[in-house]
């Protein structure tokens, strides 16, 4: 099995550059929408040429030439019935098209995805939407199968956006929105807040993973066993100790510990994301530290604190933890 790991250049693979790029779809429900951006700037340009000829045969033309151009006629089509006709085509068919992207079957693989400042809590579901496991900031999916993703928002109004694998979502507190994602591909797609929610709003990024199907499987089972106390090292036992001990555990889950904190990201596997503070920084012992002892210069008003009173040891405890928790 081939699950991607962690270090800066599979970031820069996973973001395949800043911001996600928008016109370059990978899965259907992109595919559609970004059709519908094509055409639309495709008529808009046409039109934006015609006025523009327009306003220079009303200010330029000649008396004959705007005698043939203009007069009521001319009006009445180009001033209303052409422009209504294809303002209702254009609106049946992006009714369509919504419909398609929200739309459910039954047989999708389902989601909920909340919106927090400023990071993702990821739940997956099973049939009868019950959590069977908890993640943050990162989703792996399956490639050619859809996915229902559950829009919901814990504080004010997010947006759920992965360019290249389907349209863009509102969170909003109190409505749960659904929106279908598909990636035609294995590979790493970037994903970005797009709706305004505070001062680091342009910091909450978010990345999609699509594996193959058995590799999928495969992932999922892995997430069904934490990390045994067995397996840690002394440095990194040394760092569950300061995790309960410093406060850590009172915001973050760690399934299988006394850990049990819902307030922050789950942190069970956080060794195998391959991005930390919600899509910004590669997830590296030195960035899983800096975060630990100051977020608040990383991404300001996150609702961390930061550890600056933390010893290096013991940030590089905590550190050691973290990277254990594949
Ligand atoms: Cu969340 Cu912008």
């Amino acid at each position: 099995m081939s699950l991607p790991t962690s270090s800066a250049s599979s970031l820069a693979e996973a973001l395949s550059g800043w911001p996600p790029p928008v016109l370059d779809p990978h899965g259907p429900f992109s595919n559609s929408v970004t059709t519908l951006a094509w055409v639309l700037f495709g008529l808009m340009t046409l039109i934006f040429i015609a006025v523009c000829a327009a306003l220079w045969v009303a200010i330029y033309g000649s008396d004959t030439l705007r005698a043939k151009l203009g007069g009521e006629r001319v009006v009445k089509w180009f001033g209303l019935i052409i422009p209504a006709g294809v303002l209702l085509l254009l609106l049946v068919w992006s009714l369509m098209l919504v419909r398609g992207l929200t739309t459910i079957q039954g047989d999708e693989l389902r989601m909920r995805v909340s919106g927090n400042v400023y990071w993702w809590r990821v739940s997956y579901l099973d049939a009868a939407g019950r959590e069977v496991h908890a993640d943050a900031n990162e989703l792996h999916i399956p490639v050619g199968r859809p996915v229902v993703v559950e829009m919901v928002s814990e504080d004010v109004i997010h947006s759920f956006w992965v360019p290249k694998l389907g349209g863009k979502m509102d969170m909003i507190p109190g409505r749960t929105n659904r929106l279908k994602l598909q990636a035609d591909k294995a590979g790493s797609y970037g994903g970005q807040c797009a709706e305004f929610c505070g001062g680091a709003h342009a910091l909450m990024g978010f990345v999609v993973v699509a594996h193959e199907p058995a590799d999928w499987q495969r992932w999922m089972d892995s997430r069904l066993k934490p990390v045994a106390a067995a397996d840690l090292t002394v440095e990194a036992l040394r760092g569950r100790q300061l995790f309960n001990e410093v406060g850590c555990a009172a915001c973050h889950r760690v399934a299988g510990t006394e850990a049990q904190g819902i307030s922050g990201p789950d942190l069970t596997h956080v060794g195998s994301r391959l991005s930390l503070g919600a899509g910004i920084l590669p997830n590296t012992r030195a960035t899983l530290i800096g975060w630990i002892g100051d977020s608040q210069s990383i991404k300001p008003n996150n609702r961390m604190p930061a550890y600056r009173s933390l010893k290096a040891e013991e940030l590089n405890a905590l550190g050691s933890y973290m990277e254990a928790l594949k």
